[in-house]
């Protein structure tokens, strides 16, 4: 049992494709059948002991929506009162569907994120469908949710589901689970822009986002970045308006559910049945859904190998390969089952006797009994998926070891083998190796197999469906938490309010103004981010009030903020402080400029530029800087830290020189002077200042949020942790700002 809960929610909420179970008419008697796959596996484990594994105010009953033609009232019919979640089923129009579920979901998605990216149909009408059928889960959930519920949603066949409930409900408390791989940027971003983007925005009206893998988070992380943009730290996401957290969560099972069944009568019974029918041989045993990533193929060449080379097993051990039946309307898996009948008969053709066949092939569901029957009367558990998110079956496996006898040979391409590494690990793609391993797992003695079985088991046991889920909620409760704390820094009516009117009553104003991420939105290239006649407009006005004196404090340099602003009634600060210009006067230097530094620096600058595609040199008066925004992020980022490690050396020459680390860019200039050394400089050259405002997005701008006094309004653009005491979400924010503060200097001039 799990006792460090610390969630506080209150129902349980769960949407995935698949309910638990479907409803088949046979023979005029309708029947509920469990459906196939880890996902249901893993969730039904958890619905049936809520009440043992969860806290005592967590609803009993999971609310599950999944897709059905039957109606809630049907399920109702044939399922009596003993399952501890109420089905919500989701009609979809077989027409969608098909296009939805076979179409997007199995011939686009599945084959893409297992890296079968070649076979991957993308169609727009699946698309289209694909939204389709996402809002008609959304409808369904909108009924039903009520606040303090954790909606929690799964899989890939729902991308786009959490970001529907998000925009209808803002404060829900949302999951996102994914049960298959997440693939590498470079594969994801096969599919057309509209849809990748459209997904993963999707997935980040998630709260959390969670993986089997730690492989897995990565490659969401950078796709994320890369194509979004949006920066992360310690796997948290700064998206534009809120902070997403992505994780590895490796799913689980109910290890008791396995190893206690295996001391059971009816299993006794099972097990028995085997040894009657198969006698002394050794049996090999897999089972998996019917599908391309589970290396079904290439087991059977690995097992030919075998059979091949290690002759004098002939006769002596049994193949059982169940395959379970799943998605066979579609051609693919279709032509897939044909291959492997004709690849089972081929082998059995050659090698089989009067009185031996080495497989036994089944394609049928087994029910639970058979199933651990068969995991734990099998000397060999041969599980060899190509690709697989997790592979619920090879945990299995290993917790139904009764004698601990079994020898698990397992694919380095599941995510399990990362608990799993006592198994004989192969690779699924290598013919010879799978045919050595089953060699060695039959010759292994019983102490090596007992040592391999008791280590896998204990990992097992203390990572269970249960604690997964635990720790899965857990983490969604910290990042609920730490959000509300960002909720309280998000500038709201009442902090707005404030603002104001200490505007209004100040007669001494200064308001300092970032100009790159803060006035106009982050560009491509610093050329491209000029101000529009709006922002102009807006600033001339802002700095006609007499009690105003506005500030543009920018890394920028003073040719190109003298061009835009130079005529203005405004003070211009350049280069982080370097430079200052009063209204209609002069540029000043504020530091001694002396930049025969440049020399030695420049070239360095200058190979970088060379060595990383898309970056450039900026020369400034007081400084030099290496912008990078443009490049392929991860390798601009290693090339940055070799820039700075190059630089330090170069410092510990110069000592007067100094690193500025910007959004993308790298600077080095004086030191000395930053943003915060000249507002504070700024203000105490004013005298009598009584109301200060200042804005800005870059971490440049964190040196001016330091160092204004307290009673100052410090504002970040941005969602992500900063000294500023409070923070806009985004950029245009910060412009529907300035039209208030304008609001309030004309209604004080008209006396109001
Ligand atoms: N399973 C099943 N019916 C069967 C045989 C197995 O539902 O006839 C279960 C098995 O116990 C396991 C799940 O199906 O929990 C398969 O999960 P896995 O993660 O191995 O693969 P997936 O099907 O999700 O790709
Ligand atoms: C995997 C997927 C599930 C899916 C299951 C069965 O486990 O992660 O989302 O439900 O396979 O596939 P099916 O197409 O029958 O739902």
């Amino acid at each position: 049992m799990i006792t460090q809960d610390k969630y506080t929610f209150n129902r349980l909420v769960l949407a995935s494709y698949r309910l638990p179970f479907n409803l088949i008419t046979k023979d005029k008697q309708t029947q509920i059948v469990q459906n196939s796959g880890g996902l249901v596996s893993a969730i039904l484990s958890l619905s049936q002991k809520m009440d043992t594994n969860f806290k005592q105010n967590f609803a009993k009953k999971i609310l599950w929506v999944g897709h059905s033609e039957h109606t809630k009232k049907e399920f109702a019919d044939v399922d009596s009162d003993k399952n501890t979640f109420d089905v919500y089923p989701v009609n979809i129009d077989p027409k969608i569907n098909k296009k939805y579920y076979s179409g997007f979901c199995n011939d686009m998605i599945w084959p893409l994120f297992f890296f079968f990216s070649s076979v991957a149909v993308m169609d727009e009408s699946y698309f289209e469908n694909y939204i389709k059928a996402n809002h008609l889960f959304f409808d369904v959930i909108e009924k039903l949710i009520q606040p303090d519920d954790l909606i929690w949603v799964h899989d890939y066949q729902l991308f786009l589901l959490p970001r529907l409930i998000r925009k209808r409900f803002p404060k829900a408390n949302i999951g996102f689970f994914l049960h298959i791989p997440f693939p590498s940027y470079e594969i994801f971003r096969m599919m057309p822009p509209k849809w990748r983007k459209e997904i993963l925005l999707g997935m980040l009206g998630a709260d959390l986002i969670g993986f089997h893998t730690n492989d897995y988070t990565q490659h969401f992380l950078k796709t994320v970045s890369r194509i979004l943009g949006y920066e992360n730290s310690l796997r948290k996401i700064f998206a534009q308006d809120n902070i997403i957290k992505a994780d590895a969560f490796p799913i689980g099972i109910d290890y008791d559910q396995f190893s206690l069944a295996t001391e059971s009568i009816e299993i006794e019974k099972e097990i028995n049945k085997l040894t009657d029918a198969l006698g002394e041989k050794k049996f090999i045993f897999s089972v998996d859904r019917l599908d391309y990533t589970k290396g079904i193929l290439r087991r059977l060449l690995g097992l030919e190998y075998f059979l091949k080379n290690y002759p004098m097993w002939h006769g002596r051990v049994i193949f059982n390969m169940v395959v379970v039946p799943s998605r066979d309307t579609i051609p693919r898996y279709q032509e897939m089952k044909k291959e492997i009948e004709a690849t089972v008969g081929m082998i059995n053709g050659k090698y089989s006797t009067i009185g031996w066949r080495p497989i036994i092939y089944q394609y049928k569901s087994l029910t639970f009994n058979e199933l651990v029957a068969l995991y734990s009367f099998s000397h060999v558990g041969l599980i060899t998926p190509l690709r697989d998110g997790m592979n619920l079956v090879a945990k299995e496996y290993v917790a139904s070891q009764r004698h601990n006898i079994g020898v698990l040979i397992l694919s380095e391409m599941a995510g399990a083998v990362a608990e799993l590494g006592e198994a004989i690990i192969v690779n699924p793609f290598d013919k010879q190796e799978m045919g050595e391993a089953i060699y060695k797992a039959l010759e292994m003695n019983d102490d090596e197999r007992n040592h391999r079985i008791f280590q896998m088991k204990n990992r097992l046991k203390t990572y269970t469906v249960f604690s997964w889920t635990n720790d899965f909620f857990n983490q969604l409760q910290l990042i609920k938490n730490e959000q509300k704390i960002m909720e309280i820094k998000y500038i709201n009516s009442d902090i707005e309010k404030e603002i104001l009117t200490n505007y209004k009553h100040a007669n001494n104003r200064v308001i300092f103004l970032d100009y790159d991420g803060t006035l106009v939105p982050l560009a491509k290239y610093p050329e491209l981010a000029t101000p529009n006649p709006n922002l102009i407009g807006q600033l001339k006005k802002l700095s006609s009030d007499d009690k105003n004196s506005i500030v543009i404090i920018s890394g920028r340099d003073q040719s190109f903020l003298e061009q835009w602003f130079g005529d203005m009634n405004i003070f211009i600060i350049a280069e982080h402080g370097a430079l200052i210009k009063k209204p209609l006067e002069k540029w000043e230097y504020e530091i001694d400029i002396d930049t025969g530094w440049k020399d030695n620096v420049y070239p360095v600058f200058q190979r970088y530029s060379d060595r990383c595609n898309g970056s450039f040199i900026e020369e400034k008066k007081a400084s030099l800087a290496w912008h990078f925004r443009n490049c392929d992020a991860d390798f601009a980022f290693v090339r940055s830290q070799e820039l700075k490690e190059e630089l330090k050396e170069i410092m510990s020459n110069e000592l007067s020189l100094q690193i500025l680390e910007g959004n993308k860019v790298i600077e080095i200039k004086k030191k000395g002077y930053d943003k915060g050394f000249a507002a504070i400089k700024f203000i105490d050259q004013k005298k009598n200042v009584d109301y200060i405002l200042a804005i800005g997005d870059d971490k440049t701008d964190e040196d001016l949020f330091k160092a204004m006094p307290s009673t100052s309004y410090t504002i970040k653009v941005g969602s992500s942790p900063s000294n500023a005491r409070y923070n806009l979400k985004y950029q245009n924010d910060v412009l529907s700002l300035i039209d208030k503060l304008i609001g309030e200097s004309v209604h004080s001039e008209m006396g109001e």
